[in-house]
This record gives structure tokens, sequence and C-alpha cells, in this order.
């Protein structure tokens, strides 16, 4: 006899009548003096199980069953007592009249509530296996599956093949810090976990394999935040003979085919492409959310002779930036609200945040109110009523500073403002999805604190052909055949068009001052496979675990991941990272440089 004759998401008016079976967790049991209720989960569903005390036999069994219990149920499907139906659930119509009921498993009292909806992640991570029974994880893992079938489906039918690519392998440059593994055999050599399959996708095109993908996990040693794990999942992929435009055609496809059929959201066709620096210039950002609909206005060389120091400063600085943020009715923002909105772009080293609240624009200055007008000529302030097109009603905010510190603070302020409950009712923000490509990154970009070029994308990402010439004479003019997939301000996406000749690929590696000697160290491998005949070929690859995040709505990565790690990096339900035995270290070869915490 099997242990089941159906799922409890099975159980509907159709079955009414009939005997059956079902097997679960007890979700909740309530006595109501002579009758016990059991709610009955399983991956499925909930199912109402009554148990009347007609059954003695049965009756005692269902007295003892306790929250997460797990049994079988025998009984009959009948209609529940008008009033007493559930619309919310596909069962809520009808319920099960217990015959026999099962103690398959036993369970001790949970540490908390599966319905409680305020349980602390420390709680969740470190009881996951109870976690993972909330309806609301079950379904987040479920789509994350279905997800990722789609895409193997859309894949396989436009010719990819899923090649797997070594986990122990050597330090590969995505610019994060490598997870290493020590090797027993080889005395003080390590291995690195992939940070991505990047350099084997691309031997695979030379191999001749054409179209690749894998899904796979990747692994970082940075510094984690509500989007990023240590080790996540990326759809990589690669072709062979294909040029830009054709390739971000192939994945465009290939994000609106799962987003059909996964969450049936028909995304637009064809996606919007922005060019980074307009990106940066109108966002402040190269993964602008076009859910907000106001934007950056350049100010910079209006206020290059104003008295207001902060701004002719910022101005006339190297690589200083003025911009102005215009949002529509804003005016009736409170001073509060502004000092918070100040204390919040403090947190992007922004200095302050300088404001001009329009109440008429006819009136020229005097329809102004601000703490800075008074140190803006004439010219000034109509260049920037003229260029922000503010209108009555309007409050203009200001950055002036470094060109980062005023993309991230103002470009955050345009986020805050406009995903605000304010924002919404004053539709300055839409609900939705809104995909973009990013395009024309810069190939390299300036690294302050080491004071050299680095590659913006990663050394094998191919500059484009009319700028080879500035690749050693004036790398920061130089710009990459690479592109970014954003969503909703989130980038879910970045690929490139490669280097596919060995002598650029060197010219490359000696513009980000990386020697002949330290490139055949490193990268050898490549550079040789470049030299028989390597085909021209590109590819990218997704964040798997980003894109779930985003189409749940669930507020963290780690919602999407079963057994995901803490901001710390640590996995709350192994302990792992732990310390290891005396005896483990000295096969591999290693004294710790302090003893390590007790175990
Ligand atoms: P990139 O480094 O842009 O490209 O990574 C591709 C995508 O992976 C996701 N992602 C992450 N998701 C979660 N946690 C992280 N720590 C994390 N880091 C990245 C992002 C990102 O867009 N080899 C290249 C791809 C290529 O050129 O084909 C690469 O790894 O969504
Ligand atoms: P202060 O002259 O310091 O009193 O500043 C006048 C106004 O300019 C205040 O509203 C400050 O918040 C604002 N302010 C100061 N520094 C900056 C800056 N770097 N960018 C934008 N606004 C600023």
């Amino acid at each position: 006899m099997s242990m089941r004759s159906h799922t409890c998401g099975q159980v509907t008016e159709s079955l009414i009548g009939q005997e059956i079976t079902l097997s679960g967790w007890v979700n909740r049991r309530r006595d109501h003096g002579g009758v016990i209720f059991i709610d009955l989960r399983d991956h499925q569903g909930f199912v109402q199980v009554v148990c009347d005390p007609d059954r003695p036999e049965m009756f005692v069994l269902a007295e003892q069953v306790r929250n997460e219990f797990c049994i079988q149920v025998k009984g009959l499907v009948r209609a529940r007592p008008a009033g007493t139906e559930n619309n919310d659930l596909v069962s809520g119509k009808i319920e099960v009249l217990c015959h026999s009921l099962v103690i398959l498993n036993a369970s001790i009292t949970p540490p908390f509530q599966l319905e409680d909806e305020n349980l602390s992640e420390t709680t969740r991570l470190t009881h996951r296996v109870l976690d993972l029974r909330r309806p609301q994880m079950q379904k987040n893992l479920r789509l994350r599956y279905n997800v990722a079938m789609e895409c193997r489906r859309y894949l396989d039918a436009a010719g990819f093949i899923d090649i797997e690519t070594p986990m122990l392998t050597k330090s590969t440059p995505e610019g994060a810090r490598d997870y290493l593994v020590p090797s027993r055999v080889h005395d003080g050599q390590f291995f690195a976990l992939p940070q991505s399959p990047q350099l084997f996708k691309q031997l695979l095109m030379v191999a001749g394999f054409d179209r690749y993908y894998q899904i796979t996990k990747c692994f970082r040693d940075e510094d984690l935040r509500a989007d990023r794990q240590p080790e996540f999942t990326q759809i990589d992929c690669e072709t062979a003979f294909l040029d830009e435009l054709e390739i971000r055609e192939l994945f465009e496809n290939m994000i609106r085919h799962i987003f059909k059929i996964t969450m049936n959201v028909e995304l637009p066709n064809p996606f919007p492409t922005m060019p980074y620096s307009e990106g940066m210039a109108r966002f402040g950002s190269d993964k602008p959310d076009l859910r907000v609909n106001f934007e950056f206005t350049e100010l910079t060389d209006l206020m290059k002779d104003v008295d207001f120091k902060v701004f002719s400063g910022a101005a006339n600085q190297e690589g200083g930036r003025v911009v102005g943020l215009c949002v529509p009715g804003g005016a009736e923002i409170s001073r509060s609200e502004i000092d918070d909105y100040t204390q919040f772009v403090a947190i992007y080293g922004a200095k302050g945040l300088a404001w001009i609240k329009v109440n008429s624009v006819a009136e020229g200055r005097n329809g102004l109110q601000s703490p800075i007008v008074k140190n803006l000529h004439d010219a000034a302030i109509e260049g920037i009523l003229k260029r922000t097109g503010a209108k009555d009603g309007d409050i203009i905010f200001f950055g002036a500073d470094k060109e980062k510190v005023v993309n991230d603070a103002i470009g955050g302020l345009r986020l805050k403002i406009g995903h605000s409950a304010w924002g919404k009712e004053h539709g300055l923000s839409t609900e939705g999805w809104k995909p973009l490509w990013v395009v024309d990154f810069p190939m390299f970009e300036y690294d302050e604190d080491n004071a050299r070029w680095v590659a913006c994308h990663h050394p094998f990402t191919s500059p484009k052909d009319e700028h080879m010439q500035y690749l050693e004479s004036s790398p920061g003019k130089c710009l990459a055949k690479a592109y970014d997939m954003v969503l909703n301000g989130s980038e879910i996406g970045g690929g490139s068009v490669r280097i596919h000749q060995e002598a650029v690929q060197s010219q490359v590696f000696r513009a980000l001052k990386i020697g002949a000697e330290e490139a055949q160290a490193k990268f050898g491998f490549l550079l040789d496979a470049l030299q028989y005949g390597a085909p021209p070929h590109g590819g990218i690859a997704f964040g798997l675990d980003r894109i779930v995040t985003m189409m749940t709505g669930a507020e963290s990565i780690r919602d999407v991941i079963a057994f995901p790690k803490t901001q710390r990096a640590q996995c709350l339900l192994t302990q792992a990272p732990s310390p290891v035995d005396e005896r483990q270290l000295k096969e591999l070869h290693i004294r710790l440089r302090q003893a390590a915490p007790a175990a």
C-alpha cells in the first residue's frame, strides 16, 4: 500500500466522496474540545483533517500529535460546512474526515512557529531545515529550479552544451580575493576555487565546442552585501563566431523566455541600450534603475565662477562634478526630511546636501527658497532653472564633490526618494520590470590606491576596434566590447567579446603593467591556446541568485539559496568554517601563525 494516494495540493472538491491517503507534517493542531483539527502540510499545500472521537483508536493518536510530527492520514474527502471555507487555499472548500492515523515520526518541539514572520535571520539560518519547510522558502527554491530549468531548455535548443569545468584550479582574475585550497601532495602549493569559469570557457571555444554553458558555483572572498554571497551561482555562457550584437540578442531572448515561462511577465522587446557614459551622466550609475523617472542635471560648467565655494571648488577641480537633482513636487519635503537626506548622502562621503525649493519660477530669484541662492549669480540661477526644467513646487538637490562621491550620493538619493512611499504616491517611480543593456564600458579604470590601470570587466575583454590605438598611450580613452544586463537597478549579468589574438592579449597585459613573465606564469595556458587559431568568441554570465531574488521580491539573496552563508561568510547550520585537527594541518604542510580558537 503506497504511503499516499494524493499530495495535499491535489485535494480539491473534485475528490469529494473519495477515500484518500495523505502523508505530511502537522502544521497546526487545534483541539476544539471533542474534535481535533489538524492542518496537514506537504510540499504542495495544506489540507484540513478532522478527527472525531467516535473512532477512539485514531483519536488517541490525534491527541498525541504536535506541530511538525510526520503523519499519515486516511480518510474521506467531504465539503466543509457552509461558512467555514478558506478561499486562500486550493483545498479550502473541503476537509478530510480521518479514519486512521499513523505517526510516521514524532518531532521534538520546534524552536519557533513556522508561521512566525518576524524570525531573526540567525534563528532561521541556524535551524535552516525547519526554515526551509516554510511555504515561502519552498516556493522560492522551486522558482529557482524553474528558472534554471528554463535556461537549460532555451540554451539546449540554441545548441549550447553543458560542460563542467574544474573547481580546484588556478587563481582567476575577476578581481576579488580567492578562496585557496592547500595541496597535500605539493608542499606549500595551493589551488584556488574559481571566481568564474572565465578562462576555461574561453579554452573550450578555442577547442572548438562553439557554444558552452554551465550553471555553476563561483567563489569570491569579498565584502558581502544583501546581493552578494561568497559562493554564488552563475549561468555562464560562451559562444564562438558571434559579434556583440548577436550575443546580446541571444541572451536577451533567454531572459525574456525565462520571465515569460516562469513568471508570465512580458519584458520589453528589445531592451533599451545605454552607453556607460550616459548612465553615469544621467543617473550617476552603471546600473541605472529606470523605474525612477527623474534624473541628474549636469551643472559643472555653469558653476565655475559662482561665489559659493563648495560649487565652484568642485567645478574647477580635476575630476570634480556638480549636479542638480530636480524632484517634481518636492518643495513639500520638510526641513527635517532634508536633514535626514543630508545624513543619508553623508554615507557616500558627501559633505552636505544643498537645495533650492522652487516656489515660483516666474519670480526668478525671489521665488526661490534656499540656503545657497544668495551665493549664486543671476546667470547661474537662470541656468539651473532652465536646465533642470524645474516647475513651481519642485525641489532641486545638489551634489558637488569628486565625481564618484557625487554619483554615489546623488544616485543613492534619487533611488531613496523615488522608491519612498512619498515618491510612489507622487508617481516618481513605477512598479514592474525595467531591463536595459549598459554598453560601451571603459576598458580600464584607474586604481588610485595602487596608482595603476585595472581592467573594468576583466583583462580578456576586447577593446573596441577603433580604440586599439589608445591601449597603451591613453588607456583612459579606450572603450571595451563589454556589456551588462541591468534589471531594476541591479546588475544581473555581464559579459564581453574576448580578445582572441595573442598579440592583442599581450598588449592589454602591458597596459595593465602585467609583465611578460607574470602573464606567462598566471595565464600562460591561455596565451598559448590563443596561438592555435583561436576563433573570435564572447559570452556572458548571469547571476542566478540575483535574478531569482528579484523575481521573488525577497529582501536578501540568502532567501533563494538553500544553505547560504551569513554576511560574515559563515554557515550557521554546519558551523563552517571551523578549526581542524593538527594532524590535518600537518599533512597539508601548514603551521598556523596563531593558535586557532578552541573547536
Ligand atoms: P561578473 O563578475 O560580472 O562576470 O559576474 C557575472 C554576474 O554574476 C553575479 N555576481 C554575483 N552574485 C552573487 N554574489 C556575488 N558575489 C556575485 N558576483 C557576481 C552578478 C554578475 O552580473 N566571467 C565574467 C562573465 C563573462 O565575462 O562572461 C564574470 O564572472 O549578477
Ligand atoms: P555651508 O556653506 O557649509 O553652510 O553649506 C550650505 C549648503 O550647502 C548646505 O545646505 C550644505 O548641506 C550644502 N553643501 C555643503 N557641502 C556640499 C557639497 N559638497 N555638495 C552639495 N551640497 C553641499
